[in-house]
């Protein structure tokens, strides 16, 4: 198995080469929608959301090929969500994955509009996947629109606007975080899993360490957000504060914080027993989201 760090590099390039293949150019009418889907999506995202995606069909005995439509998929609808998220009207943030947000380059109405063709673009990917024996197009669309909706992203984003500017008990920032950002870190896991025919024990696993590890990631956003500098994570830095957000930091400090997050890994670790020495990358995986310092 190639060293985590050429993985990683590997897998995002796969991923951009169909990317690329799959969002219409930038010179397609009307330009100005394509410009801005591809200013937001070929800005240098670290593409976790595909890789694990591409992992988990691997670890369940599929390939990234099969597993590239949902991979895709997920890293459209992610994309369209820190559109969204950096809105005047939501986080107004300026800086997005190194660069200025899109509504900053090309106006909150096409930015609006650049989210809602990322996120139909989604779903018009998740489709190009292969069935298997056990899951055709319309159980990835059931898992992809679940994930997209009110009770979950959409969901979690709704609670963490409402939340800004109150000291929320810990069970509703834990709430918010899950349907925020665990849940579509599990789909692309699942989306992944189903590419590969994975088995409902397997998809159970996927599930719990999708949802384990998603949860220690927003931990880690919250921290970086505060200990670390715009420069280095492309994104506003101590934004969370500025708006008054309920984040673990705030809540509980930095160091238990931390403590979540590691204790969340070690779950994650140990719901990847069920495949062997396949659960292998997954594990590294989890590691590198705890590691990870942008
Ligand atoms: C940022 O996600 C938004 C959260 C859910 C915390 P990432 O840290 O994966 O952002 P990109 O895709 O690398 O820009
Ligand atoms: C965003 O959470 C989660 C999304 C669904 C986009 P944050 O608001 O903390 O993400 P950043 O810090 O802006 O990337
Ligand atoms: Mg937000
Ligand atoms: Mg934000
Ligand atoms: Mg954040």
């Amino acid at each position: 198995m190639s060293d985590l760090k050429s993985y990683l590099t590997e897998r995002c390039a796969f991923t951009d080469s169909l990317l690329e293949q799959w969002i219409p150019t930038a010179e397609t009418a009307p330009a100005t929608i394509h410009k801005a889907m591809r200013h937001s999506v070929f800005a240098g995202g670290k593409r976790l959301r595909p890789i694990l995606c591409m992992a988990a069909a691997e670890a369940c005995g599929g390939s990234k090929e099969a597993a590239g439509p949902s991979a895709c998929a997920v890293e459209c609808l992610h994309t369209y969500s820190l559109i969204h998220d950096d809105l005047p009207s939501m986080d107004n943030d300026d800086f997005r994955r190194g660069v200025p947000t899109c509504h900053k380059v090309y106006g909150d109405g096409i930015a609006v509009l650049a989210g809602d063709a990322l996120q139909a673009l989604a779903f018009e990917l998740v489709v190009k996947t292969e069935a298997t024996s056990r899951y055709n197009a319309a159980h990835l669309v059931k898992e992809l629109a679940l994930t997209a909706g009110s009770l979950h992203l959409v969901g979690g984003q709704v609670a963490d606007l409402e939340g800004e500017g109150k000291k929320l008990p810990l069970e509703d920032l834990r709430f918010i975080h899950e349907n925020k950002t665990a849940a579509l870190l599990t789909t692309s896991l699942k989306l992944g899993g189903m590419s590969a025919d994975a088995t409902a024990e397997q998809m159970q696993a996927l599930h719990e360490f999708g949802m384990a590890t998603g949860l220690a990631f927003q931990i880690i956003d919250d921290i970086l957000d505060v200990t670390q500098t715009t420069e280095k994570l492309g994104k506003s830095a101590g934004k969370d504060m500025a708006s008054e957000k309920s984040t673990y930091p705030a809540l509980i400090g930095l160091d238990a914080s931390r403590d979540e997050a590691h204790r969340l890994t070690q779950k994650a670790h140990d719901v990847l027993a069920i495949f062997g020495a396949g659960g292998q990358r997954l594990q590294e995986l989890a590691d590198y989201l705890l590691a990870r310092d942008y």
